[in-house]
C-alpha cells in the first residue's frame, strides 16, 4: 500500500518536528499535524518562523520548505484522521500523578483518548502508529479499544518509537541510527518503511514484533540515563580522591566495549524522557514481581536526584554555609543546550533548594522565557529574577552556577564578568564546560563537578 495521507495527533517536541521532517522528504504525501491545543498550532503556523513553539537547530527550515506545501498544521483532529490512511499517536505520555502507579507508571488517558477519537472518526482501514512512547503491551490495549468502539473498519497497529535526542532533532531525523518499526501485518510495516525509506537506508530499518519494539524505547532511555548516572557516580568519588571524572571518562571510553558518548558528568541529567520513562520501566517490573530488575533501574534515578541536590548542597557549602540573601546568577535553565525544553531540568531542583535556602536567585538563558522560568517555580515569581543580559545577571554576585551547556558560555568576557562580581568570585560548572586554569588564571574560585579544586 503507498502511502499518501499522513496524520499525527500530538503537536510536541516529537510530533512537530518528525512530521516536518517527514514531510520535508516526502513532498507527495500530504501530512497534517494536529493538537487541542490551540496556542500551539497557531504558533507552528506564525509567519514569524522565530516563534514556531519548539526550537531546534535547522528546524525553521524544514517547516518554511513543507509547510503549506504538504505539511499542515491544525485543531480540526477529526477531519486530519477522517483523511488520512496513516495516523501517529504522538502525544504526551507524562508520569501518572494520581491512583495506582502514582511517581511512577506512565499516564496513558491522552493515548486512550486518542484511540477512541480514531475510533469513532474512522470510516476506511488505517494504520495508527505508536510513535509516543509507551509502556510495553500498550499495542494491545489499543487495538482492544480500536475494534471495540469502532465502525467495523480495519484497523492495524504499529510501534514506531522515535530516538530523536533533543537539540539534535533535525539531524537526528535527517541521519538516524534505526528506525524501528515493530509490527504484525508485513503490508502496514512494508507502508511504513517505505516513507522512511525515502531517505533512510534500507540495513538502517529495522523491523520486530511491537513488544520488542516498544520495550526497545524504555530500554534504550534505560541505558543512555544509566551511563549519566555512573559516571556521576564516578564523579563524586572523584571530588574526594583528586581523579578527574573527566579523565577518567576519556579513559574508560576509548575502550571500544565502552565508547566515549555518554559519559560526561553533569549536575544530573533532565529532560522529559529520562526519569519518565526509567520510572516507568521501574513499575512495569514491580507489576510482574520482578522487585530486583524494578530496584536495579531504580538506583539509576535515585543517583541522578542525589546528583542534582549535591550541587546545590555544595554551593552553600562552599560560600562558608550560608546563601541568604546572597545573589547567585544561574546561567542556563534548560536541560540542556540547543532546547528550550525545560521538562525536569535539573536548574529546577538547584534553583528550588537556593531559594529554600534564601538566595536571591537570578536566571539567564539563552532561549527559555520568563514566563516558563516562573511556571517551572510554581509561579512563585517574587523568588527568583530572570535577566535578558548575561553580565547582568552576573553583576554582584557572589557566586554563578552553570546548569546548561550553551555554547555562548564559553565565549564571554569572563575577566569582565569577574570584575563586576563580589569576592571571592565562585563559579560552580555543573557542565565543565570553561577552561579550569583560566578562570583560575583570572582570580575566579573555580568548582568543577568531578575534580577537586
Ligand atoms: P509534548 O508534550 O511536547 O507534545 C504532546 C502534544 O500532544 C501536546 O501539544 C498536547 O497538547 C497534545 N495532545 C495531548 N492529547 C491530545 C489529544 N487527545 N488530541 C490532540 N492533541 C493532544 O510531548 P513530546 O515531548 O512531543 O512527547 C510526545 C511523546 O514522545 C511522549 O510519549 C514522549 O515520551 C515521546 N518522546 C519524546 C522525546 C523527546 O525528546 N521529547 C523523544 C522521544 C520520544
Ligand atoms: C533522550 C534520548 O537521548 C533520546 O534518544 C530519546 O529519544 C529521548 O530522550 P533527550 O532527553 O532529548 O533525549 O536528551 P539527551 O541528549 O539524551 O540528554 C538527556 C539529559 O542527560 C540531558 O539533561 C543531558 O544534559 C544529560 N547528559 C547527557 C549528561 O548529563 N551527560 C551526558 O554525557 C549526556
Amino acid at each position: 500500500m503507498k502511502i499518501d495521507s499522513i496524520c499525527c495527533i500530538g503537536a510536541g517536541y516529537v510530533g512537530g518536528p518528525t512530521m516536518a521532517v517527514i514531510a520535508q522528504k516526502c513532498p507527495d504525501i500530504k501530512v497534517t499535524v494536529v493538537d487541542l491545543n490551540e496556542a500551539r498550532i497557531a504558533a507552528w503556523n506564525d509567519t514569524d518562523l522565530n516563534k514556531l513553539p519548539v526550537y531546534e537547530p535547522g528546524l525553521a527550515e524544514v517547516v518554511k520548505e513543507a509547510r503549506g506545501r504538504n505539511l499542515f498544521f491544525s485543531t480540526e483532529v477529526d477531519k486530519a484522521i477522517d483523511e488520512a490512511q496513516m495516523i501517529f499517536i504522538s502525544v504526551n505520555t507524562p508520569t501518572k500523578m494520581y491512583g495506582a502507579g502514582k511517581g511512577m507508571a506512565a499516564d496513558l488517558k491522552y493515548i486512550e483518548l486518542c484511540a477512541r477519537q480514531i475510533a469513532r472518526v474512522a470510516k476506511s482501514d488505517k494504520i495508527v502508529v505508536e510513535k509516543s512512547t509507551l509502556p510495553v503491551r500498550t499495542a494491545e490495549a489499543i487495538k482492544s479499544i480500536l475494534d471495540n468502539t469502532g465502525n467495523g473498519v480495519n484497523f492495524q497497529i504499529l510501534s514506531n518509537p522515535e530516538f530523536l535526542a533533543e537539540g539534535t532533532a533535525v539531524q537526528d531525523l535527517h541521519n538516524p541510527d534505526r528506525v524501528l518499526i515493530g509490527g504484525n501485518d508485513p503490508e502496514a510495516i512494508q507502508a511504513l518503511a517505505e516513507v522512511y525509506g525515502r531517505w533512510v537506508p534500507q540495513e538502517r530499518i529495522l523491523t520486530t514484533n511491537v513488544w520488542s519494539s516498544e520495550l526497545s524505547k524504555l530500554t534504550a532511555n534505560a541505558f543512555l540515563a544509566q551511563r549519566v548516572s555512573s559516571i556521576n557516580a564516578i564523579s563524586e568519588l572523584c571530588e574526594k580522591t583528586e581523579a578527574d571524572v573527566s579523565e577518567v571518562a576519556k579513559a574508560i571510553g576509548m575502550d571500544s566495549r565502552i565508547g566515549s558518548k555518554f559519559l560526561k558528568a553533569s549536575v544530573g541529567f533532565g529532560g522529559s524522557c529520562f526519569q519518565k520513562d526509567i520510572l516507568n520501566l521501574v513499575y512495569i517490573a514491580k507489576s510482574y514481581g520482578l522487585h530486583e530488575v524494578a530496584d536495579y533501574w531504580e538506583q539509576v534515578v535515585i543517583m541522578n536526584d542525589h546528583q542534582k541536590h549535591r550541587f546545590a548542597k555544595n554551593i552553600v557549602r562552599t560560600l562558608y554555609n550560608t546563601v541568604s540573601g546572597k545573589k547567585i546568577a544561574m546561567l542556563g535553565w534548560a536541560f540542556k543546550k540547543d532546547t528550550n525544553d525545560t521538562r525536569e531540568s535539573a536548574a529546577i531542583n538547584v534553583a528550588q533548594d537556593l531559594i529554600n535556602e534564601e538566595a536571591k536567585v537570578v536566571v539567564y538563558d539563552p532561549k527559555v522565557e520568563k514566563s516558563q522560568i516562573e511556571f517551572d517555580l510554581g509561579n512563585q515569581s517574587e523568588a527568583i529574577a530572570v535577566e535578558t543580559n548575561p553580565y547582568e545577571a552576573c553583576k554582584n554576585a557572589h557566586a554563578i552556577a552553570i546548569l546548561t551547556e550553551w555554547d555562548e558560555f564559553t565565549t564571554y568576557d569572563w575577566q569582565k564578568i569577574y570584575d563586576s562580581m563580589l569576592k571571592p568570585a565562585f563559579v560552580f560548572d555543573g557542565r565543565n564546560i570553561l577552561d579550569k586554569q583560566k578562570m583560575k588564571d583570572i582570580g575566579f574560585v573555580y568548582n568543577a563537578v568531578g575534580s577537586s579544586n
